[in-house]
């Protein structure tokens, strides 16, 4: 059984572009620029964009963190979307998610300017990637797909079991896994609250991707001999006898499951790692379809 090792992956991809951010220094061009909008102070999302700043800066990057208050209104948000669609020294804009009840989701996933769409939430990227455009692909999936690359996972023909079907995370992942890629290319079938036998699909899957956000939802019952499992999941959960007061908790019960498969990604330590990963590629990625 392999451990993925998301530490030994990001480290991968971060070195690569910080090679390509180094050659851009060099020639005197200013850094790829991420903006990142954090409303509130939810501790889950906090810890992310703290991490996404400061990854930014580790590859060179120029980042601003933008912090609205958690009552803002929605109109004041959509505004300082535009000031930064508008702004030509941002190349990439993320909006922490979720957001308060007052704002629309939607509406402010629409309202960025869908060449500095680094998260790949809008539709227009949803849509290219629907269809095999190039496009930027939202994080974790992208991630995920790094991860099969770095470890030279075999993917055509088998067939993948998606459990989840966010915008996020599961749909985007059962389109890649589908497409005609190198790390695509599978069966795929996605399951979500209302699938009927539910277990008996999982056990048919050579690729088990969990992402539903229930903790230690899938037990070894549920997995194949020798699959590959990739746990999305990162739910905190209350645990008093930890430092910080809780624990995070992947998709997988991983004790039960992880000597049945061929790979498994930990957590954390797994596909949360890469997800910045991705991020800071689909960053790079804006910024040389802007300024060349
Ligand atoms: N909340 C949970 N995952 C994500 C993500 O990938 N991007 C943003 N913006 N918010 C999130």
């Amino acid at each position: 059984m392999i451990v993925l090792d998301g530490k030994v992956a990001a480290a991968a991809t971060k070195d690569q572009l910080k090679e390509e951010v180094d050659a851009i220094i060099r020639a005197g061009r200013p850094a790829p620029h991420l903006a990142a909008i954090l409303v509130g102070n939810n501790g889950a999302s906090e810890t992310y964009v703290a991490s996404k700043v400061k990854q930014c800066a580790e590859i060179g990057f120029q980042s601003t963190l933008i912090r609205l208050d958690a009552d803002v209104s929605e109109e004041h948000l959509l505004e300082k979307i535009e000031s930064l669609n508008n702004d030509p020294s941002v190349d990439g804009i993320l909006v922490q998610l979720p957001l308060p009840k007052q704002v629309n989701e939607q509406k402010v996933i629409e309202a960025i300017d869908p060449a500095k769409d680094v998260d790949g939430f809008h539709p227009a990227s949803a849509g290219k990637l629907v269809q095999g455009l190039p496009t930027f692909i939202p994080a974790t999936p992208y991630g995920i797909m790094l991860m099969l690359e770095h470890f030279n996972l075999e993917t055509k023909g088998k067939h993948a079991v998606v459990i989840g079907r966010s915008n996020i995370v599961g749909r985007p992942m059962s389109i890649l896994l589908s497409s005609n890629n190198r790390f695509g290319n599978c069966t795929v079938t996605i399951c979500h609250s209302h699938t009927h036998n539910l277990k008996e699909i999982c056990l048919q899957a050579d690729i088990l991707v969990a992402a539903l956000g229930k903790p230690e939802f899938v037990k070894a019952d549920m997995v194949k001999e020798g699959a590959i499992v990739i746990d999305v999941g990162i739910t905190r959960v209350e645990d008093n006898t930890a430092k910080k007061g809780f624990r995070i908790k992947g998709d997988v019960a991983y004790n039960e499951v992880a000597p049945k498969t061929a790979a498994i990604t930990p957590v954390p330590g797994g596909v949360g790692l890469m997800t910045i990963a991705g991020l800071l590629k689909n960053t790079l990625q804006a910024y040389k379809q802007r300024r060349g």
